[in-house]
């Protein structure tokens, strides 16, 4: 089972891998290239809203509320954001990763929900730095995954191993989901090793799947801290470049 709304899920194992950043900052362009973007939180730590500046209020349904709460209606979570065209579904900081169970296909079954399908044309998904269930929520419901890492020896491990599980679930349960790209982040290409670890993952998988980096800036994680994504907070920085030309990829990617 999926939902109708296309959807995008950004995952690397490794915490700190700059997930919760694409995240924002893809969803914001895309939102500005006006299509609507539906951001949901599956990571409990909540940084999605913080990113937005979208302040929660005390109980606000949450994406995770469907684990506990099968009949919950994910559109009647829905929160707006200052951003046009872009809406985020938030996390519950009180849920417990260990408390998604073990059914793989609770958030497939909840957006696969005509109201969604009515006011998104797609779906974006952070996760949290874990392999479980979360996750496998996440990727039963996708049709592409978005692999960033830090061009660094030791993320080179947790790639593998999400690589790993990626083929697992093409393989016996979700036969539509592709593998979109790896990004590296935090990149500085005169640094020898984020060049080693980049021909690492090359050599694994495929020139063709390694897209243009994102940059080491400053001013992304200045724009977060002040709840905003960089093309609106620094719109001539590194940083707010790289997300424009990273979401110009990924649209012509997605159309194939
Ligand atoms: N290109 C960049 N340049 C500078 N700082 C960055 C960049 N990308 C991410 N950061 C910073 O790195 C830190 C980790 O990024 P982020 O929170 O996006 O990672 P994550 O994978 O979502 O982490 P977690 O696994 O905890 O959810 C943050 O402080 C963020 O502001
Ligand atoms: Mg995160």
């Amino acid at each position: 089972m999926s939902s109708s709304v296309p959807v995008l899920v950004i995952s690397n194992r490794k915490g700190g891998a700059g997930k919760t950043t694409v995240s924002v900052n893809i969803s914001a362009e895309f939102a500005a290239a006006k299509q609507r973007i539906l951001l949901i939180d599956l990571d409990s730590q909540g940084h999605c809203a913080v990113g937005l500046g979208v302040k929660i209020s005390a109980g606000q349904a949450a994406v995770h509320d469907i684990f506990t709460s099968p009949t919950l209606r994910l559109i009647d979570a829905v929160c707006e954001t200052s951003i046009h065209n872009l809406f985020l579904l938030p996390a519950n900081p009180a849920f417990q990763h260990g408390d998604s169970g073990n059914d793989e296909q609770c958030l497939a079954r909840a957006l696969a929900d005509k109201s969604i399908a009515e006011q998104f044309d797609l779906i974006v998904i952070d996760t949290p730095p874990s392999l479980d269930n979360l996750l496998l929520n996440a990727l039963a419901a996708a049709n592409w995954v978005l692999v960033p890492y830090v061009p660094h020896p030791l993320s080179f491990e947790g790639v593998r191993q999400l690589v790993r599980v990626l083929f697992k679930v093409i393989s016996s349960r979700n036969p539509k989901l592709k593998i979109l790209g790896f990004l590296p982040v935090m990149t500085g290409n005169h640094v020898r090793q984020h060049r080693q670890t980049t021909e690492q993952v090359t050599k694994q998988f495929g020139a063709l799947r390694v897209l243009n980096g994102i940059r080491t800036d400053i001013k992304l994680a200045e724009a977060f801290g002040v709840g905003k994504p960089i093309r609106l907070y620094a719109a001539k920085s590194r940083g707010a470049e790289d997300f424009s030309e990273l979401a110009t990829t990924l649209i012509q990617l997605m159309k194939k």
